[in-house]
């Protein structure tokens, strides 16, 4: 088994989340419950489980909750202790051994401007890059494919998924050198092609390994889109000189960036824990 170098996995949170208003008004999106689990938590567990051993956030002002969230809360775990409540314990201690730093964003300037705070934290390393909106869940996880890519590629990876062909349009679309393989060289990323020039169907989700080559790639791409840093843009810039490889992820993903989105991931999350049964919902959705 190769050993992993992947070890700090950055989450940019920092967005404004605007699509999930009136709910991301004072919480923020990525600590809306899946069932009990904020959205954010399932994914650190997933980086955990992974391997990553250090986790860094990109946080606005607005977002100080996510720093307390997976900060120590002694007078509720003696509480609990004193209780015996043990299986609750375990679930505000599991990060315990892990390290967490964050990092602000004073203004939001895109996702690659949000990365580019946590520049002095990565130094030369390759890091895990993961959005707080997009959540998948299978076996492997999709954390778990996308280091593995990195480690037998050693270049920069975009985890990429299959979305119906009605739908590119509202993606980024990464374009093959030669044929789609479970990890493949890029030729291209179309930014929110129309159906008829899309030229494949495997869009950019919010799951990133980057080299040390993205720092560059950011800051020669510039601004886009009204003064953003995008992380697409850097991409797009890589293509010509360095190699940029996609991994076709597997799993069932849902974008909880949106309140469609993100009651079906709520839906099947909970479906999956058990916690509410088949029988129960279409018994439900008969009665009402
Ligand atoms: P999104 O565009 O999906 O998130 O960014 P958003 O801006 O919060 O959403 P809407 O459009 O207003 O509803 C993708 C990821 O990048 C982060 C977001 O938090 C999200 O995880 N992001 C985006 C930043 O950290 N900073 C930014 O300036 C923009």
């Amino acid at each position: 088994m190769i050993s992993q170098t992947i070890k700090k996995a950055v989450f940019p949170v920092a967005g404004l989340g605007t699509r999930m208003l009136p709910a991301t008004k004072a919480v923020p999106k990525e600590l809306l419950p899946l069932y009990d689990t904020p959205i954010l938590d399932i994914l650190v567990e997933e980086a955990i489980d992974a391997g990553i051993e250090e986790i860094i956030f990109v946080v606005s002002r607005e977002k100080y909750l996510i720093e307390h969230y997976f900060d120590s809360f002694p007078e509720l775990e003696r509480r609990l202790e004193e209780k015996k409540d043990f299986m609750r314990l375990e679930k505000i201690q599991k990060y315990k051994n892990i390290k967490f730093s964050s990092v602000r964003q004073g203004e939001q300037k895109g996702d690659g401007h949000a990365l580019m705070q946590a520049r002095h934290l990565l130094g030369d390393e390759s890091f895990l890059v993961v959005f707080g909106d997009d959540v998948m869940f299978g076996n492997p996880s999709s954390m778990g494919q996308l280091i593995d890519a990195y480690e037998n590629n050693k270049n920069s990876i975009v985890g990429v998924y299959e979305v119906n062909e009605k739908n590119v349009s509202s993606y980024g679309i990464v374009a093959p050198i030669k044929e789609i393989q479970k990890v493949f060289p890029i030729a291209d990323v179309q930014e929110k092609p129309s159906r008829e020039q899309a030229k494949s169907n495997l869009a950019i989700i919010g799951k990133y390994i980057c080299t040390k080559d993205i720092w560059n790639a950011l800051e020669n791409a510039g601004t886009s889109h009204g003064g953003e840093m995008r992380l697409a843009d850097a991409f797009l810039e890589m293509i010509p000189n360095t190699p940029l490889s996609a991994c076709l992820l597997s799993g069932n993903r849902f974008d909880t960036g949106n309140m469609h989105g993100y009651f079906f991931a709520n839906l099947f999350y909970s479906l999956q824990r058990g916690e509410i049964t088949r029988d129960q919902v279409q018994e439900f959705l008969k009665t009402y």
